[in-house]
């Protein structure tokens, strides 16, 4: 279930940050007109207050290029030589998203594909970023977490249309040594297909998903991936400052963090204004937490997932002194309107 980082090649450095969010937010009382549901129900049974949702105009590509031009602009330099770009939503069955975004970004020639892990996709790019540096095929990295989640429920499904969202965000990764401030930790990843009918969306057809088992299995595997990052990084879960995870509902965010004893003040917590972005929702929420204060240069974080697949996945790093990006919430990209 688990890739270590045993490898003596170079380490995978974070040093770029970016973020995009679609302009429209829908509030929960917008979706009660459609739905037959409550601001109270969705509050309390999600945390979930509005989401940001993109006109049909807006691909996945252009967000995750506007989340990636931004992660550029943060480190300043475009030398990168291979984009992976994690997504549920790819603009078409063939070819895969990632090319057309290192087009789009002036970076026709490098290495771009795309990594399909759901809901831990992020994580899963992550590890591949970190792999492609450790082997030397490339020195820098652009890594995306795009996704337009919000196209995937049915019009009139009460039970998933309010859930999920559409958003981006991207890192930067370079060559590095694994004694630096944003070095990525060890990752653990696992799967589990027995369980893809819990959440899935048919060829041709509409989200479909049984909430409360998917729960379950998102606490226990978000607990367990947790707790493995944290010791083969050689931490305990005392010592980390912030857990960033997945943001898929509050309640199970809130479970997780009962369970291993890490209180709110710990917990980066974005999904009231974001819904469930998919592979975006860690990078958002760290861009979020990094423009709001709540994760800081020299903070111990584990970034921690868990997706349809089932997949699963965490890792851990001390967040690095990067030039303050504006907040994905208060700074909505207007190519994206
Ligand atoms: O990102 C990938 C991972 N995603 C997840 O892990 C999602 C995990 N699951 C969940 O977040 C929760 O299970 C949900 C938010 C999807 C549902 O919450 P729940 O507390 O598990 O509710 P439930 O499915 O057990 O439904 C409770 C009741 C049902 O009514 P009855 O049978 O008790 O009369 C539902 O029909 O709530 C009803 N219900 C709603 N009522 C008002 C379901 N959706 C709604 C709704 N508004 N939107």
């Amino acid at each position: 279930m688990t890739s270590p980082r045993t490898n003596p090649g170079p380490a995978a450095v974070v040093f770029g940050l970016g973020a995009a969010l679609p302009p429209c937010s829908v509030s929960n009382a917008q979706l009660c007109r459609e739905l037959d549901t409550s601001d109270e129900w969705i509050r309390t049974r999600t945390g979930i207050r509005e989401r940001r949702i993109a006109d049909p105009g807006v691909s996945t590509a252009d967000l995750a290029a506007a989340a990636a031009d931004q992660a550029l602009q943060s480190c300043g330099s475009s030398d990168v030589q291979a984009l992976v770009l994690a997504t549920t939503t790819p603009d078409h069955l063939m070819p895969a998203t990632a090319p057309t975004v290192a087009a789009r970004l002036g970076l026709t020639g490098i290495a771009a594909f795309d990594v399909a892990a759901v809901c831990t996709g992020f994580v899963y790019a992550l590890a591949t970023a970190a792999g492609l540096i450790a082997s030397g095929t490339a020195q820098q990295v652009l890594v995306i977490g795009a996704d337009r989640m919000a196209s995937l429920p049915a019009p009139d499904d009460r039970t998933t249309r309010p859930l999920f969202a559409d958003g981006a965000g991207a890192v930067v990764l370079r060559s590095g040594d694994d004694s630096e401030a944003g070095a990525l930790g060890p990752v653990v990843l696992g799967s589990d297909g027995t369980h893809r009918d819990l959440l899935l969306v048919p060829h041709g057809g509409h989200m479909q998903m049984q909430g409360p088992q998917l729960f379950r299995h998102a606490v226990t595997r978000m607990c367990a991936a947790t707790r493995q990052a944290v010791q083969l990084a050689g931490w305990h879960i005392a010592d980390v400052d912030r857990v960033v995870p997945h943001q898929a509902n509050s309640r199970i965010t809130d479970a997780v963090g009962r369970h291993l004893a890490i209180g709110t003040d710990r917990r980066v917590q974005t999904i009231a204004h974001t819904g469930n972005t998919g592979a975006a929702s860690i990078p958002l929420a760290l861009a979020q937490a990094a423009a709001d204060g709540t994760v800081l240069p020299g903070h111990r974080l584990c970034l921690t997932a868990f997706g349809a697949g089932l997949t699963w996945g965490a890792t851990t790093l001390i967040w690095p002194d990067l030039k303050p990006a504006p907040s994905p919430l208060h700074d909505t990209a207007k190519e994206l309107s």
